[in-house]
């Protein structure tokens, strides 16, 4: 995987202090039946350039709508979003989304979908080739890229996900539970993948997750969400040396700590 990557794009932007997305406040009502039912209640949280936010807390406590709100897809009640300082009202291409389901276009191979986003920004053949092709290696999928998704694995399918929204170089990538519907050896691998790409290109990521070992593994900071007020419950730093494991007696403890907050 090394040389892959231009020197550039290395992980020499990251700077945990410097806010790459700001929530202050942030709250949501949704109307049912002409009652306001509250979701998110003032939430607040930075994320730092390149730092691994993850947000757990447990099914129904507004991660999704959380994160549906970063990227610009729903209105919040009140409250501000900041992206590198700009207010965000909409969605942009400064955020990228990465969801649950593979939402490939079946119709494109491995390749094409990975181009798609990057095609409309850039009219120089040369260059998008030569990125597709630093992509398709630092997902591990060079020799499959003129498969067609149903010809590939739900891992590789969300390989491919992540692929074409990193080619983008969002400053900011929301991941919805991109992991949960494989299965556990797969799943492992693609948490120790994202990891590795997130080092090598210093992305600043908020993943959303409902388990607990996946926030542990992934974050530099966990933030629990409660369900019911839509508070914020605990942000925790993760003080754990990479890579981590679920036997060491320091996961343990952590795991331990981080359970009482769900
Ligand atoms: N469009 C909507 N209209 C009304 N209520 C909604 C809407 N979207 C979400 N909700 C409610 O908001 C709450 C939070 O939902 P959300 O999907 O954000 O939870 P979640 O934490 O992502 O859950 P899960 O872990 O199951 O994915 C739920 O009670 C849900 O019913
Ligand atoms: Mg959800």
């Amino acid at each position: 995987m090394k040389g892959v990557l231009k020197k550039e794009m290395l992980r020499t932007r990251v700077n945990p202090e410097q806010p790459a997305l700001e929530v202050v406040n942030l709250t949501k009502h949704f109307e049912i039946n002409g009652t306001a039912k509250s979701v998110l209640h003032k939430i607040t949280f930075n994320a730092g350039v390149g730092e691994m936010i993850c947000i757990t807390g447990r099914s129904g406590c507004g991660k999704t709508t959380l994160l549906n709100i970063l990227a610009g897809f729903l209105k919040p009640s009140a409250g501000t979003i900041m992206v590198n300082s700009e207010p965000v009202r909409k969605p942009g291409p400064d955020r990228c989304v990465v969801f649950q389901e593979d939402t490939l276009f079946p119709w494109l191979t491995v390749r094409e979908n990975i181009a798609f986003g990057l095609k409309g920004r850039t009219k120089n053949k040369g260059y998008l080739s030569k990125e597709v092709d630093r992509f398709l290696s630092l997902v591990g999928l060079r020799e499959f890229q003129h498969y067609l998704p149903r010809e590939i694995s739900g891992g590789m399918k969300q390989r491919v996900a992540i692929a074409r929204v990193l080619i983008l170089q969002p400053q900011v990538l929301l991941m919805d539970e991109p992991f949960a519907s494989l299965d556990y050896h797969t799943r492992r691998e693609m948490q120790d993948l994202l990891v590795t790409v997130w080092r090598e290109l210093g992305q600043t990521i908020i993943f959303v997750t409902h388990d607990l070992d996946e926030a542990i593994t992934l974050a530099d900071r966990i933030v629990v969400m409660e369900r019911g007020s839509g508070y914020i419950r605990q942000e925790l730093a993760v003080p754990l040396p990479r890579p981590r494991k679920a036997e060491q007696t320091e996961y343990l403890f952590f795991r331990r700590k981080l359970y009482e907050f769900l």
